[in-house]
């Protein structure tokens, strides 16, 4: 299962550079934590870890970029924000929190897609 985690950072990277992102951009970091943060929850907390599967979608808007996985379900169960204070786990999501500037999940049926939004770095002023 780690290597699914690297294809769908392969995937990212590949996607992204050199059309939206520049090799070195921080924000191909981020974009990879937040994925990777995405990834591990299908793989701990829905059927997608047990023999199982999961979907990567990249989405390139106006100003904006989305990623967005999409689990096998987790018999009802959704993501769920825990309290920073609650310690050991539940640090995922508040990563995702921290570093996406809007994320979120939708059903899809008993399937859950987790998705979360970055600046375009197309709309900022390059360094010169
Ligand atoms: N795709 C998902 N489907 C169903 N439940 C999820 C999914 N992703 C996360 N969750 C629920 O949300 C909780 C919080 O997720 P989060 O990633 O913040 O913490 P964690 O996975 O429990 O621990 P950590 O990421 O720190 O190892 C999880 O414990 C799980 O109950
Ligand atoms: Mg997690």
């Amino acid at each position: 299962m780690d290597r699914s985690v690297r294809h769908a950072r392969r995937f990212l990277r590949d996607t992204l550079v050199p059309e939206h992102v520049e090799t070195g951009d921080e924000l191909l970091d981020d974009m990879a934590l937040v994925v990777d943060e995405f990834a591990a929850n299908c793989i701990a907390h829905t059927a997608s870890g047990r023999g199982g599967k999961f979907h990567i979608a990249l989405w390139a808007g106006e100003g904006v970029l989305r990623a967005e996985v999409t689990d096998e379900g987790a018999r009802g169960a959704r993501p769920l924000l825990r309290d920073a204070a609650d310690g050991e786990s539940g640090r995922g999501l508040q990563i995702v929190a921290a570093l996406a500037s809007r994320w979120g999940h939708r059903p899809d049926g008993p399937r859950t897609t987790v998705w979360a939004e970055f600046p375009s770095p197309a709309g900022r002023p390059r360094a010169s």
